[in-house]
């Protein structure tokens, strides 16, 4: 769903079942204005609030920038056409057929036309506009932006309001445009780590009148929404989309394991053969993280404040220890516990010289990078997203993007997991506006297993995979139906 973030003109396509299915996005993978166009769109647009932002978005193209925008979007068209490939679940015609096929029949709600289906072969986003979404897109991280797409989108009239490197004043002023405009109000949310939902909550609340469902990708998104819950302010159903399996798994677990190294090389240009690297957290991504390194003859820590987790990491052949333990001889450290102030002022004073610092989680709270914004240190930006911070005997220590996610701001993210995740979303965003009323109250849900079986066999045949059917006899044996679900909903995977 990183893929889809906007929506936008697909309701001139379609009439019937989603048409009125307005749905605010986010996306941390794609996106916005030609940064090229950046300051042109900020100053008009700050200076005309009451401008349609589609409309924001066209002012800003003079006419020749917008011959570059276009000549950006094509290039950017030849790269989607390549990612294709690796997005079964989204792109491909027969498989999203089936999707929404077999949405309508697990819901028993309307099933959806053959005109739209045939608009059903492109990516994700333009799945969702062509499902009749009205979607806008504001990203959930200033760097993970990728201009490129975002350029392509709003070529194709859809409203995006990021680019790679905002502020945090333009991100909030990002999520306002996206959601505050005239004549247009969301009845869905797609939301990744919650800055959108919490700035709905705080900043218009009454449109949660006519919101019918909060889908949310990211651990640190779920757990607000389960805090909401929890303190009975949650005002309307959300789907847990990040503990799906075919989420958490994929986009966490093997997402992380290949994009961490990615990270790290485009930055560093590191070998790994040996280094000392402590990982923090021995959750998802954590564990992707440390496999990963660990294959390439890394020597990898762990620290963990859980002992299952802690225990998952002993028996995986890694050394738990405190940080405060290696911090001295470690040449990384990671974080990836979706906590706060994991690395502090005084782990980073014991850093040993060339040490690289960054963080996998979703926010730049893990490490705390605001306690070295003092002045007898000094910030060196040695090239994009790495900066060197120099103490007074010469010190220095490496910061990768500012402690923000290195994945996500310093490589790329393989779009086979965008697909998964992303038909996953965009399965939670039909159940959840095609339930019947009552099915979902104003609580957390995860997705019905059989969607999350129904995501993953899309999948399968990238791989010429040949899965095993139960026969009649084993079905009845396991008490199972034979086209699933096949586990309960406590099993662990
Ligand atoms: N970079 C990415 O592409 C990506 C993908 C998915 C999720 N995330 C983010 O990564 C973070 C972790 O996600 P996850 O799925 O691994 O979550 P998780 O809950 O499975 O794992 C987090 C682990 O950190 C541990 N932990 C918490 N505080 C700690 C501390 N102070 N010291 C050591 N360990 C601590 C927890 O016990 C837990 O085991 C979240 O913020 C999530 O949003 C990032």
């Amino acid at each position: 769903m990183r893929l889809l973030e906007v929506l936008g003109e697909g309701h001139r396509l379609l009439k019937p079942a989603l048409w009125r299915m307005g749905t605010v996005m986010r996306a941390p993978q794609l996106f916005t204005c030609l940064s090229g166009c950046r300051s042109s769109l900020l100053t008009r647009s700050k200076n005309s609030t009451n401008v349609p932002p589609k409309l924001d978005v066209a002012l800003c193209l003079a006419p020749f920038l917008s011959h570059l925008l276009t000549a950006i979007a094509q290039l950017l068209h030849i790269q989607i056409a390549l990612m294709m490939r690796h997005l079964p679940g989204t792109s491909s015609k027969r498989t999203l057929r089936e999707a929404v096929t077999s949405v309508s029949r697990t819901s028993n709600r309307r099933s959806l036309d053959e005109e739209k289906l045939k608009l059903l072969n492109k990516v994700l986003m333009e799945t969702l506009g062509a499902l009749g979404a009205q979607c806008r897109w504001a990203a959930c991280n200033i760097y993970s932006t990728l201009n490129e797409v975002a350029a392509a989108l709003a070529e194709n009239g859809f409203p995006v309001f990021a680019w790679k490197g905002e502020s945090e004043d333009d991100f909030w002023w990002c999520i306002d445009r996206c959601v505050n405009v005239e004549g247009w109000q969301p009845n869905m949310i797609l939301d990744d780590g919650g800055d959108l939902t919490h700035w709905i909550y705080k900043k218009y609340p009454n449109m949660f009148k006519k919101i019918k469902g909060i889908v949310e990708e990211s651990v640190t998104g779920v757990h607000r929404l389960y805090q909401l819950s929890k303190a009975g302010k949650l005002c309307v159903p959300a789907m847990n989309v990040n503990d799906s399996v075919t989420k958490q798994k994929f986009d966490n677990l093997y997402c992380c394991r290949e994009s961490i190294l990615d990270g790290l090389k485009r930055t560093t240009d590191m070998m790994f053969g040996g280094k000392q690297v402590v990982v923090c957290g021995y959750g998802e991504v954590g564990k992707g993280c440390c496999a990963a390194l660990k294959a390439m003859g890394s020597i990898v820590y762990v620290t963990e404040i859980d002992p299952i987790c802690a225990l998952q990491a002993c028996m995986d052949g890694f050394r738990l220890v405190k940080l405060n333990e290696v911090i001295r001889q470690v040449d990384i450290v990671i974080t990836c516990t979706g906590n706060k102030n994991v690395v502090t002022r005084e782990h980073l004073d014991r850093m040993k010289n060339s040490c690289i610092v960054c963080n996998m989680g979703h926010s730049n709270t893990e490490i705390d990078v605001a306690s070295l914004r003092t002045p007898e240190l000094t910030w060196e930006r040695v090239r994009s997203q790495v900066d060197h911070v120099i103490w007074p005997d010469g010190k220095r220590i490496v910061l990768l993007a500012e402690g923000r996610l290195l994945n996500l701001s310093c490589s790329t993210v393989p779009t086979f997991v965008l697909s998964i995740t992303a038909t996953t979303q965009a399965l939670a965003l039909i159940e959840l506006y095609n339930a019947p009323e009552g099915r979902y109250k104003q609580d957390v849900y995860l997705l019905p297993k059989k969607m999350d079986e129904y995501v993953a066999s899309l999948h399968l045949p990238t791989f010429d995979a040949h899965l095993t059917e139960l026969t009649d006899e084993q079905a009845k044996y396991l008490g199972l139906n034979k086209n699933g679900p096949f586990k309960p909903n406590y099993y662990r995977y």
